[in-house]
């Protein structure tokens, strides 16, 4: 089958590759329909991690069921079903208390499983043709038959629950004011998501001026940190005293406020100072133990000159990690269904999988509008 394989920093290719195949019975074969490409990939992309070429990427995949395994019991061929980043096991103490992101069974020796994610396990990607799906019976998500809301149900399997898992950590609720720094697809997914939950008014922080613009498409108020520091735009607007909550959808690779330079800590930095004392910070953006490509010594270690004294002094909480996605993608899905929301209103490109490599170097430089790309292998 063909398949979107790591070649070396800043290089894919679409290759062909092994047909998986079931290899436990709770596995099932899932044909991929649509499968997007991530921020989480660039890091990968970029040379800044451990992935070795020939990885297959793809961790955002949704299609038909096209083998069940022998102990498979919900399933069966063609259901529609989309995946959840994670890999997990439904049964251990952490899948137990709806942590599927930190799954101790899928993993041995680190808590949580991905497809196509270096360090998260030996899961091959689904930006192909076919994708494995283990414990299939837990990790998939049935969708109604069809093609309807193709573009909406891909983004269950990782953007629409990070950002509302972004909110989640941050407690929003209704009547608050809530800082979302970056306005990539997690950014506006997270500021989406604070707006269904009723916050009464939402802060996009980004610079990239079409990206700024879809904040403002979704009802939030856009602020450009190129212009100004963020956090006197937003003091301004929140008479001198800050957002009740926010949200750091940006990560490790922030840039600092003029030119490309990255100040990993910045938006963390921000966001103490954005956020009014005793409220909470949910950090969905990704931060990492090891980073080749970082600024200085310390940052290459994953340590970072964050302002624990004025987060200590504010009585600021904060909630971090990756999403466990299972814990929302069914309300999330009928969200879809009865038409109370529509994520696919960030994705900028729907394109053949061949088109891959040109696809990844565009989203990687952010230029032509490239924001949410979504992969058709069948196309
Ligand atoms: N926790 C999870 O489960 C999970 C899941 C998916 C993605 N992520 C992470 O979420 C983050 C965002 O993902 P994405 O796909 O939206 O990425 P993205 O790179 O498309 O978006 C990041 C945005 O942040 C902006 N930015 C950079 N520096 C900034 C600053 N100082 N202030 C404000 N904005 C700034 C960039 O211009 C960009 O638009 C990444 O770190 C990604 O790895 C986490
Ligand atoms: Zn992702
Ligand atoms: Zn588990």
């Amino acid at each position: 089958m063909r398949a979107v394989v790591y070649r070396g920093p800043f290089q894919v290719a679409v290759d062909n590759v092994e047909d998986p195949r079931v290899e436990h019975p709770n596995d099932v074969i899932v044909k991929i329909t649509s499968t997007a490409i991530c921020g989480s990939d660039l890091h990968m992309y970029e040379g800044r991690s451990a992935a070795r070429p020939g990885m297959v990427f793809g961790h955002e995949n949704l299609g038909t069921v096209a083998e069940t395994g022998s102990g498979v019991t919900s399933l069966t061929q063609g259901d529609r079903v989309v995946m959840p980043f994670n890999v997990a096991c439904g049964f251990c103490k952490n899948c137990v208390a709806g942590n599927t992101a930190f799954c101790l069974t899928v993993n041995p020796g680190f808590a949580g499983g991905a497809y196509g994610y270096v360090a998260m396990g030996p899961y091959k990607g689904g930006q192909a043709e076919y994708l494995r799906v283990p414990y299939a019976d837990f990790n998939c998500l049935k969708l109604p038959p069809g093609e309807e809301h193709e573009a909406d149900f891909v983004l269950l399997a990782d953007i629409f629950p990070t950002g509302y898992h972004g909110c989640e950590l941050a407690q929003v609720s209704t009547g608050e004011s809530v800082a979302v720094y970056g306005a990539g697809p997690v950014g506006l997914m997270a500021a989406y998501s604070a707006l269904i939950r009723g916050a009464s008014k939402v802060f996009v922080v980004d610079r990239v001026p079409e990206r700024l613009q879809r904040a403002r498409e979704i009802g939030a108020l856009p602020i450009d940190f190129s212009q100004a520091d963020p956090v006197d735009q937003i003091k301004e607007q929140t008479g001198g005293e800050g957002a009740d909550k926010g949200v750091d959808a940006v990560g490790y690779q922030a840039k600092a406020q003029a030119g490309q330079t990255e100040e990993p800590a910045s938006v963390l930095n921000s966001l103490v100072e954005t956020v009014r004392a005793t409220g909470m910070l949910g950090v969905p953006g990704l931060y990492v133990p090891n980073d080749p490509g970082a600024v200085n010594e310390a940052a290459k270690r994953g340590m970072l000159l964050v302002a624990i004294g004025r987060l200590f002094e504010k009585g600021l909480r904060v909630g971090t990690g990756q999403a466990n996605v299972k814990r929302y993608n069914r309300q999330l899905r009928d969200m879809i269904i009865e038409g109370r929301a529509e994520p696919s209103l960030v994705v900028s490109h729907e394109l053949p999988l061949g088109q891959a490599p040109e696809a990844y170097e565009k989203f990687d430089k952010r230029i032509d509008g490239y924001t949410k790309v979504i992969l058709r292998p069948a196309a």
